[in-house]
């Protein structure tokens, strides 16, 4: 399929405008992605004609705004390769996903001594969940780490586990770093020893098609605002197996089928993982951006991605001074850098005034900024919508940070 950029871009209004004085170039979709016309006018059409509350109404516009929530549902499952719309929970996003199967699956299965495996390259929300319940259990958090490139050192992910590791978790693709884990090879190695495995697809899912029976693993997360969908909303995709086995989570109403002052009794999956009223139009808008995607053909977009990451990559390292940090082999849409004697929050700040926005910071993934001896980064992140004039504009934009402190 081929790929049209420029009819793309005009699927996205945001880009009508101009920031600063400036036409806006958008280099943080990492952080969170811009949203395509179908993605609102989809949730416009559902809060102009069809809202009310899902499941519960007996009137027609009730059955409509469910028909339009469970009809994402079925997107989703196509979308990710997942074998039952039963396995596909939605939640508020990535972080909510990984504190359910912590707080829930995990719990049930940590104690004192076990040990839950991450890498060097997460995400604090596939961090702290795993560190939180490891102090609750008396368990260890081990960390396999990664080289001077940013990759997963993979013999030594493998000595990790061992017969105290109760689960692994990690990141399908780094957001500080852009480095693409060997999912399948991750979980093979992880599944010979009986550990089961949760990835955290936030990173991915915008970038590459995704097929969780491919992959294999136990769980796999992600957020709706990364994927050109709405903020609000995220799925965790679990085995039917694990999520029928597994406690809830939150609870209240939708969760249960019956309850008296002596007992309750759960509904089935996957509403036993939705307590209250759900992000109705978040949901239907990620089902419209499931189609906006699908669309293009994901296929289309990684390769068109990979060309611009390219061709960004070798307009960076000409920079003099600028360090890439992370440069592992397999990578997707992310360029964090260093520049000589600058701060990052001052290069954004330069940036911003050039309509050029980029993420500066730790990335909310400190350890890697530790194991790359910096205390921040300043981080260029792509999507389908940039092209190579923007990577010109960063390349000039970082120009003038230079002339600013020469
Ligand atoms: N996780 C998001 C990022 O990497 C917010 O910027």
């Amino acid at each position: 399929m081929s790929f049209d950029i420029e009819a793309v871009r005009n699927d996205f209004p945001i880009f009508e405008q101009t920031t600063r004085g400036k036409p806006l170039v958008f280099l943080d979709s990492a952080a969170s992605a811009q949203k395509p016309r179908p993605v609102l006018d989809a949730m416009w059409e559902l809060y102009t004609t069809s809202y009310a509350n899902i499941h519960r109404g007996v009137y027609e516009l009730s059955e409509r705004s469910t028909a339009a929530f469970e009809a994402s549902r079925e997107k989703v499952r196509r979308f990710i390769g997942a074998a039952d719309a039963r396995e596909i929970v939605f939640v508020r996003g990535t972080t909510e996903a990984i504190n359910l199967v912590a707080a829930t699956f995990a719990r049930a299965r940590v104690g004192s001594g076990d040990e839950v495996l991450i890498t060097h390259m997460e995400h604090h929300s596939n961090i702290v969940p795993w560190q939180l319940l490891c102090d609750q259990a008396g368990a260890r958090l081990r960390v396999a780490p990664i080289d001077d490139r940013g990759a997963l050192q993979m013999d030594e992910f493998e000595k990790l586990i061992t017969p105290r590791t109760k689960l692994a978790a990690f990141a399908h693709v780094s957001n500080a770093l852009g480095t693409v884990n060997p999912v399948r090879e991750l979980v093979e190695l992880a599944h010979r020893e009986g550990v089961p495995v949760l990835v955290d697809g936030a990173q991915a899912v915008p970038h590459q098609a995704v097929d969780v029976q491919e992959l294999g693993c136990d769980f796999y997360a992600f957020s709706s605002h990364k994927l050109f969908g709405p903020s609000g909303v995220g799925v965790l995709w679990g085995r039917a197996e694990h999520l029928e086995a597994m406690p809830p989570y939150q609870s209240g109403g939708e969760m249960v089928l019956t309850v008296s002052f002596e007992k309750s009794t759960w509904n089935d999956i996957p509403h036993k993982f939705e307590a209250g009223t759900p992000d109705i139009a978040g949901v239907v808008g990620l089902g419209a951006a499931i189609d906006y995607l699908t669309g293009l053909g994901l296929d289309a977009v990684t390769t068109y991605e990979r060309t611009l990451l390219d061709y960004a990559t070798h307009a960076l390292e000409a920079i003099p001074g600028l360090r890439l940090i992370g440069t592992a082999p397999h990578k997707a849409a992310v360029l964090s850098f260093a520049l000589d004697g600058v701060h990052p929050h001052d290069v954004g700040t330069i940036l911003d005034r050039e309509g050029i926005a980029v993420r500066t910071g730790h990335h909310c993934a400190q350890p890697v900024m530790e194991r790359f001896g910096v205390p921040a980064t300043v981080r260029a992140s792509l999507a389908l919508y940039n092209r190579e004039s923007d990577v010109d504009a960063l390349v000039s934009g970082l120009q003038r940070v230079r002339e600013v402190f020469r």
